[in-house]
Order: structure tokens, then sequence, then C-alpha cells
């Protein structure tokens, strides 16, 4: 678990070395380790005890400032089994989602946890639903590593298929949410699981997965809305100050919808005179 108040490192924990050039190491301090790069290594000892921010020097000179990961760092730097969602993505889903302390969240596919670590920091009890024991294993071990096993207590992870359906017994949800290839395929059990008012939200990486979540979400979900996070870097130093050369120009959409409940379906608003339609033409969260 990461310790968030600043006290000196310790065995067991994992930090963040930053070189000269900003390339970003996750190393998890041993007895009698070491961190090898390039530019020989630094004995995990040279750490332990030390404050952070405090620079350490490796056997060829090259320094390297320690610092405990953030969920961004963690998130980019830890231990894969799937791809991640990124964290520009991972803030936005939390609020479209409304994730906040006690919701109760289905979660499919589960993958290597991103998305997980970051719900279960905003408070979510989560019920995941993964096809693969090894992803659902390292997830699990990626949440035990950052947030700690207490964070356990709120994370149940199942080895299922959710296409197939959702157990009554892991529910009733308050929310769904999604990042597989067919989130379409779980919208009818979705229908099943979460109360009147609850929300999904599904992360694809392309817009026909989105169109055609959106598809699914007619009839008994309102508010339905699909965007895109862009984010995009500055530099700036001194007098040069202009965005950055290169940006991550695209990563997935997040299609989300609230559930009207059982036997109830959304009566199709005139154009752009409900509040959904005039953001949707607006294009804001
Ligand atoms: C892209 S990964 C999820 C990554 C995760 N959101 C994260 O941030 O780490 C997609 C995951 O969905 C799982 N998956 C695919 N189809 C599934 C299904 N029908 N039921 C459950 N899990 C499924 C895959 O095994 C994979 O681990």
């Amino acid at each position: 678990m990461i310790d968030q108040h600043g006290g000196p490192f310790g065995v067991g924990e994992r930090v963040l070395l930053l070189d000269q050039k900003r390339r970003r190491y996750l190393v998890e301090l041993t007895d009698g380790g070491e961190f090898h790069s390039h530019a020989g290594f630094v004995p995990h000892r040279d750490i332990v005890g030390q404050a952070e921010g405090s620079v350490v020097s490796s056997t060829k000179g090259a320094e390297y400032t320690v610092l405990r990961p953030t969920l961004e760092d963690f998130v980019l730097e830890m231990p894969r089994g799937a791809q991640v969602i990124y964290p520009k993505d991972l803030a936005p889903i939390c609020i479209l989602a409304d994730i906040a302390p006690g919701v109760r969240v289905l979660e499919s596919g589960v993958g290597s946890g991103a998305l997980s670590m970051t719900m279960l920091r905003y408070g979510a009890d989560i019920v995941g639903y993964e096809l693969r024991e090894d992803f659902a294993n390292r997830a699990v071990a990626n949440v035990r590593s950052f947030l700690g096993p207490a964070a356990l207590d709120r994370y149940r992870v199942k080895i299922g298929d959710s296409y197939e359906g959702i157990d009554p017994t892991d529910g009733p949800f308050d929310r769904v949410v999604l990042d597989l290839p067919e989130p379409w395929r779980v919208v009818p059990h979705a229908e099943t699981a979460l109360r009147p008012g609850g929300i999904l939200v599904a992360y694809t990486p392309s817009i026909t997965q989105a169109a055609q979540t959106r598809e699914a979400l007619k009839g008994r979900w309102t508010d339905t809305r699909t965007i895109e996070v862009l984010h995009r870097g500055w530099h700036i130093d001194g007098q040069a100050v202009r965005p950055d050369h290169r940006m991550v120009a695209h990563t997935g959409f997040l299609s989300v919808g609230r559930f009207l409940g059982q036997g109830r379906s959304r009566r199709e608003p005139a154009a752009a005179a409900s509040p959904a339609a005039e953001r949707e033409d607006q294009g804001s969260m």
C-alpha cells in the first residue's frame, strides 16, 4: 500500500524513480535489492529510510529523484495483463458514472484493474466479472499493491462471462461500468441488475462499438450520451509556450445512459427540447 503521508521509504513498498530525462521506473524495494539500468545500479538500501524527493546516484553517476507513485504513475507503470484504460479517461468515467463512497458497481471486464483501482479510490464497492483468471488475479494483485489489503473488502472479482448474464445474487447495482469488446451484449443483463436511476458507462476504442452500444440503450434508458476526451499537453519554458508537438490523439469513447427501470421507456424528446438533448448537442460531459 502506498503511504500517502510522506514517511521514510521502507522495504516492501513501491517507489518511483525519475531520471534526468524524466523517464519513470516503478521499483519494489527489497532487502539486498538493486535497481539496474544502462547507467549501472542503485542499491535499494540507498533508498530505504530516505524521505520523498531524495536524489540517489547509480554506480555510474546517474541521478534519480525518488517519489511515491501517484495512482496515475502506478496505472501507467504497473504490471499488466490486459491493456489498461489511460488516466485521461479514468477520472471522466468516474464522473460520468457518479462514483462515490458506497456506490455498488458491476464492472466487466476487469483486465489489469486500472479502472477498478480508480473506482475503489472514489469509494466504490465493486463486483467484477472477468473471463480470464490470470487477468483477474493480476487485477486483484494490483489493487492490493496500490490500495492495500483493506480495499479488497470492497472488491470481489468473479471468473465469468458477463455476456451470459449477471447473477441476481450479486446485485442490485447502482452502476454498471464496462470495458469489453461488445458492451451492448451486457445491456439486457444490466437492465435486470441495475436499480431504476442507475447509470451504465461503456468504454469502447471504436465509434462503431459506441454506436452499437447506444442502439442497445434505446428504450429503457435516458440521458444517453457519447463523448471523447482530448488531452493536449503544453510545453512551457520561459517565453517558449506552445502546445506539445505530440499528443495521444485517440484512446476511446465513453458512452453513458441512465436506466429508467423495468417496464418504463423513454418518451422521445422533441428535437433539443430536453436538457439531455441540449447537452448532447453541446457535447458536454
Ligand atoms: C481492455 S481489458 C479491461 C481493462 C481494464 N478496464 C483496466 O483498466 O485495466 C478487457 C477485459 O475484458 C475481458 N472480457 C472480454 N469479454 C468479456 C466477457 N464477456 N465477460 C467478462 N470479461 C470479458 C477480457 O478478458 C479483458 O481482461
